[in-house]
């Protein structure tokens, strides 16, 4: 074989190689375009949120109008744009239980669900339970002294009204299991027990 022979024969592989590759590239392409997979994309892709959007929350009975971005979690738009700050931002992983508040009757981590989330949804942050009608929890936890700092306060105090709504004969080791997933600094859990337990036994 000549340097001109293996030069073209060269060249007619690469060409060929190329040509082929080309050809199974419109193959491929021809057959995506077909995949139901492929055909599903544009749906999916009109259903994606990106920027900041306005949406409607219904918190503590009402419809309250926010404007997040898809990353804004409860308890931001609750504290920054709703003025309800009783959750706290403790734990950015939820680990606290300080950002506790019901949704949908059951206790969630405010700080770790997304304001997107929750829409449709009945969300009650723990100023649903003060007021003029100040429900019982709140009420036991002045009445044993349940509190020191106050921080972690309004995680117990909505994880208790949620675990008695579910539970309300519940015994004390009941409550201390319903409470681990909250966590006072100040090691009030003495007070808090008592407290919840006076709930059970109508003495608040
Ligand atoms: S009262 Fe201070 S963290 Fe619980």
């Amino acid at each position: 074989m000549t340097k001109s022979n293996e030069y073209t024969d060269s060249s007619r592989a690469t060409v060929n190689r190329r040509s082929f590759l080309k050809g199974s590239g419109a193959v491929a392409a021809a057959t995506a375009l077909h995949s139901p997979a492929v055909e599903a994309e544009p749906q999916a892709a009109a259903n994606v949120v990106s920027g900041a959007t306005t949406i409607t929350l219904n918190v503590n009975g009402g419809d309250h109008k926010v404007t997040v971005e898809p990353r804004t979690t409860l308890l931001e738009a609750l504290r920054s744009q709703l003025e309800l700050t009783g959750a706290k931002p403790v734990s950015s992983d939820g680990s606290s239980g300080a950002s506790t508040v019901l949704v949908d009757g059951k206790p969630v981590m405010a700080s770790t669900t997304l304001a997107m989330a929750v829409t449709g949804k009945n969300i009650e942050t723990v100023e649903s339970l003060g007021g003029e009608d100040t429900d019982a929890v709140p009420r036991a936890f002045v009445k044993h002294d349940a509190q020191q700092c106050g921080f972690c306060t309004p995680g117990f105090v909505v994880a208790v009204r949620a675990l008695l709504n579910k539970n309300p004969d519940a015994t004390e080791s009941q409550i201390r299991q319903g409470l681990n997933g909250n966590i006072c600094r100040c090691g009030t859990y003495n007070n808090i027990i008592k407290a919840a337990l006076d709930v059970v036994k109508g003495g608040v």
